[in-house]
């Protein structure tokens, strides 16, 4: 029986980067440690990328909360931009924390995403409900991919032993899901179903 997990789990693994040493997993305490491995590298260029997001994102909203059709909306980005502001700050105080200045190093996901909203602007009209579901669902895939992001990271620093980085990058990780369920929710109560009855009052057909 002591043997039976080692049999199966390992046999194709003998190359393992970890094994050699020491055949037992390692430890989930660990004590913190300093240094260039590269997984600090990993975690340090990984701050750097969602820096340059988030002070992107500073800039990018303001034109998404102008383009925005109902002041429902307006006023979640509006709120939204304000936590940006302190993500910003947050993760430099993160690179402190760390030894490191802070550095912005461009990520091209969200550059992408920014891309996309407003493509979304670009091809929406002016004063539609429908301009603001475009603007809902970009503002909900940058929500996830900060999500995705400061979930890692989170993980990552408790794993390095950085309890007062992860509470930092915790604090942001919490911001963004509960902006991304606030958007949910002037979705489904409000903005879709508008949306829907703007497409019916244009064409003055009823579609099925
Ligand atoms: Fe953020």
């Amino acid at each position: 029986m002591a043997n039976a997990k080692g049999a199966k789990k390992t046999a194709n693994k003998s190359n393992n980067k970890t094994a050699g040493k020491d055949s037992k997993r390692p430890s989930l305490k660990r004590e913190p440690v300093e240094g260039n491995s590269q997984l600090d590298k990993f975690f340090h260029d990984s701050l750097k990328d969602i820096y340059w997001a988030e002070k992107q994102l500073t800039k990018a909203l303001p034109k998404m909360q102008d383009a925005a059709t109902t002041e429902e909306l307006q006023n979640a980005i509006e709120e939204h931009i304000t936590q940006t502001e302190e993500h910003v700050s947050r993760l430099e105080q993160v690179f402190e924390l760390m030894g490191k200045k802070p550095q912005a190093k461009k990520c091209d996901a969200m550059e992408g995403l920014i891309k996309e909203g407003e493509s979304i602007v670009e091809e929406t009209e002016d004063g539609s409900m429908t301009r603001d579901v475009g603007i809902i669902m970009a503002a909900q895939k940058v929500e996830h991919y900060e999500i995705a992001t400061y979930g890692g990271l989170v993980s990552l620093a408790r794993t390095m032993g950085r309890d007062d980085v992860a509470e930092l990058l915790a604090a942001t990780l919490e911001e963004e899901k509960q902006t991304d369920a606030g958007l949910t929710e002037i979705a489904e109560n409000d903005i879709n179903w508008e949306a829907e009855q703007e497409g019916g009052e244009e064409s003055e057909e009823e579609e099925e």
